[in-house]
């Protein structure tokens, strides 16, 4: 059985990657997992200079799921660079480095510094809920997208993804303008804004008040959403959101999806990652499956069907 995919001209031995933010960038997990036997890893994000992230509390569990406010604390491009890739290089996977900034500057910045790296895809994060400046700003108007899009693939060497926000009313416009933009594939979907109230303290249990809604909660919103972008665009698309197994991947993949990543699900079962590649392993070979590409929008349809 086949279940290698090609996105952007990059080869992935597996459709099974984990969401930026819930695997640190792999050092946290490889006790747990075998990160050979990953599709690639998909680090937190990382911008320019070192980012302190929001006061805390900034977790917060909710019914199926949970709210976080993290707001990108990450230690900058200098030591993500020194520790960060050359650990990821001992490993026989794709490295996706997942990228945040406040300005266009500050996306260009860090694209240009990982341009020498052995990096296989940039993924750039235009959909943070939880910074004030930039992130979700970037990714709630379809100028904003297409623009920083075209300013992000002018100056990087990989190919590049664009992590779209849910919180919009219509996808499809983001997802075009992100082609239009030139972008080699999308991934979606970031977390959804919610927000929790402690009834014992009267107070917003988020420091930050709102979060990120993410797990198997935003799942339904999720496979509806990668199908809406698998019908308007014809990159390649990275569906998450809320995937815990083979079962769940398989929704998003049937939907139009390429390949998923596995995020909150790490966090109550590390093995989350391998067991989803195990899941669509049994699932081919229950149904005979030799091609794990023939399975892709194989319900959904659409021009992304290939
Ligand atoms: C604690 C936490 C941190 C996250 N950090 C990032 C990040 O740095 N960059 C990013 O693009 N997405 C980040 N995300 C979003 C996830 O990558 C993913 O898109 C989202 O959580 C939906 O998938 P899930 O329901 O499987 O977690 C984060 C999510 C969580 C829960």
């Amino acid at each position: 059985m086949n279940m290698s995919v090609k996105i952007a001209g990059v080869e992935f031995k597996n459709p099974v990657m984990e969401a930026s933010g819930t695997f640190g960038s792999g050092a946290e997990y490889c006790e747990f997992v075998d990160l050979n036997r990953l599709g690639a890893v998909v680090t937190k994000g990382v911008a320019n200079v070192p980012w302190p992230g929001n006061p805390v509390p900034r977790i917060a569990e909710t019914y199926g799921g949970m709210l976080n406010a993290i707001g990108l604390q990450n230690p900058g491009i200098d030591v993500f660079v020194k520790r960060d890739i050359p650990f990821l290089k001992q490993y026989d996977t794709r490295i996706v480095v997942n990228v945040c900034g406040r300005t266009k500057e500050d996306y260009i910045e860090v694209v240009e510094r990982l341009g020498d790296e052995p990096v296989d895809m940039l993924e750039i994060n235009i959909s943070c809920p939880n910074v004030k400046e930039g992130g979700i700003a970037f990714g709630q108007d379809p100028r904003a997208v297409e623009e920083i899009t075209r300013a992000v693939k002018a100056h990087a060497r990989q190919p590049v993804i664009m992590k779209l926000s849910p919180n919009v009313t219509d996808i499809t416009v983001m997802a075009k303008a992100a082609e239009a933009g030139g972008a080699d594939a999308l991934s979606l979907i970031n977390t959804l804004t919610g927000m929790k109230i402690d009834i014992h303290k009267r107070a917003f249990a988020l420091a930050n008040k709102t979060g990120g809604l993410s797990g198997p909660a935003v799942k339904p919103v999720a496979v509806r959403m990668v199908y809406q972008a698998a019908q308007a665009v014809k990159i390649p698309i990275i569906g998450m959101g809320g995937i815990q197994n083979g079962e769940d991947a398989l929704e998003f993949i049937l939907a139009g999806a390429t390949a998923v990543a596995v995020g909150t699900a790490n966090f109550h079962n590390p093995y989350a990652t391998v067991e989803t590649i195990e899941g669509i392993a049994a699932y081919m070979e229950q149904y005979g499956i030799e091609e794990f590409s023939s399975l892709v929008g194989a319900v959904g349809g659409g021009p992304n069907r290939r």
